[in-house]
């Protein structure tokens, strides 16, 4: 390492642009870069060859860190919680590895003595504003660094030569049309036919759901998922950590082509993008701990939280994982999750997932007061009153109508 040099940890993936990335630092900025490569269950690359990769451009030094289990634990699991869904639709699949990844970007800048953080965002995503404004939150005393939103490489043949000139390994098969981000919650695609909207995905683009119209079972097949506290622990009847779940429906709801979302969605920065995510685990876990909250949370807490798990998603999506906001609303999330402890069976079948049981010893279904039967303990009486004053105010209101001389006017 130089002496007097300023460092820079460099969040790297081993793809051309972070290979770049290294060298571009080093001479435009002058400083000494450390490569940090972070597993977050993306499919499987051999992370020691990310790791020699980087030394061999440059880095003075390269780290792996495998933090798979803290995803689950401190940041999938807030997801589940939280339904968390942007847009109604998207599970936030790259939106919730950022914070993680710029956690641990910190912690080793903090390590290292290094000043500053880089980054291999473009300037035109989310990701951008989700390792600023994250980096920012927790040590905003320390520079950004993002080579590719400042050089002026502007095509890929322009930065291979760039690379090339320089000994960095370029890439020699041709580059796939699409930019594609995963981890264990998912995986999303763009770009390439996806930029036409109207284009339905080519097959060969999913890896983790079969085609349900074609090589799926022609069986049903059941899952019977198990909660505590909002959280998954048993399929099956088998105990299993949350992470050994999270793959065994990836698997399972993949293979029955469940999982696939096809969404025009609205970026941060104002641009309306076509994005194809994959995502059979999340969806399905989603699906299940909503229905075992269905049975487990009172009404009022159930209706609030949907509001609040809209708001959740939406931060996420905006790159406020660390915020004060985001931070009470997970205080109300792990509030609501006391009781949803319980059972959930779903049905898979050619593309689809369906809840067909839930039991919960928290239940707060009354199958006296819901029965149609004679054990109806239903007070019908009762309901004349409550309609009376519930309606009230409507009945208030179309008497004055009618004095104005409106009536039945919209
Ligand atoms: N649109 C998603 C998000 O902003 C996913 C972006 C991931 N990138 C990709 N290469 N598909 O969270």
């Amino acid at each position: 390492m130089s002496v007097g040099k300023d460092k820079c940890v460099l969040a790297y993936s081993g793809g051309l642009d972070t290979s770049v990335a290294i060298k571009w630092i080093q001479e435009n900025h002058d400083m000494d870069v450390i490569a940090l490569a972070i597993d977050v269950g993306q499919e499987r690359q051999d992370l020691e060859f990310v790791r020699q990769k980087a030394l061999t451009i440059g880095a003075v030094e390269s780290i792996v860190k495998d933090v798979r289990e803290e995803y689950v634990e401190e940041y999938l699991s807030r997801a589940l919680q939280a339904n968390a869904l942007y847009e109604n639709k998207y599970p936030l699949l790259s939106a919730m590895s950022r914070p993680i990844i710029v956690k641990h970007l910190v912690e080793e800048a903090h390590r290292h003595d290094a000043r500053y953080i880089g980054h291999g965002c473009t300037g035109k995503g989310n990701d951008q504003v989700r390792f600023e404004v994250g980096i920012s939150a927790l040590d905003p005393d320390l520079g950004i660094i993002a080579p590719v939103r400042e050089w002026d490489l502007r095509t890929r043949e322009e930065e291979m030569d760039w690379a090339a000139e320089r000994g960095i390994p370029v890439p020699t098969t041709k580059k796939s049309p699409y930019s594609i981000d995963d981890n264990l919650w998912g995986r999303a695609i763009e770009c390439g036919a996806l930029e036409d909207p109207w284009v339905e995905p080519p097959a060969d683009i999913y890896t983790l759901t079969a085609d349900s119209r074609g090589n799926t079972c022609d069986e049903p097949e059941y899952a019977e998922i198990s909660f505590k506290k909002g959280i998954p622990v048993a399929l099956n009847g088998e105990l299993m950590s949350f992470h050994e779940i999270i793959n065994a429906m990836n698997e399972l709801a993949g293979r029955h082509g469940f999982g696939r979302i096809d969404m025009i969605e609205n970026r941060l920065i104002g641009v309306k993008s076509r994005e194809v995510y994959e995502v059979p685990g999340a969806l399905t876990l989603i699906t299940a701990h909503k229905a075992l909250e269905d049975l487990c949370l009172e009404r009022e807490v159930l209706h609030y939280k949907l509001g609040v798990e809209q708001k959740w998603a939406e931060l996420v999506y905006n790159g406020m994982w660390f915020s004060p906001l985001k931070e009470a609303l997970d205080g109300f999330i792990e509030t609501t999750q006391q009781l949803v402890t319980g059972d959930v069976r779903l049905r898979f079948y050619k593309g689809s997932c369906v809840t067909v049981g839930r039991r919960s010893p928290y239940s707060l279904y009354d199958y006296d007061l819901a029965t149609y039967d004679a054990s109806d303990s239903f007070d019908h009486a009762a309901a004349k009153g409550f309609i009376d004053l519930h309606g009230l105010p409507v009945k208030v209101w179309a008497r004055q109508r009618r004095k104005m001389g409106k009536e039945g006017e919209v």
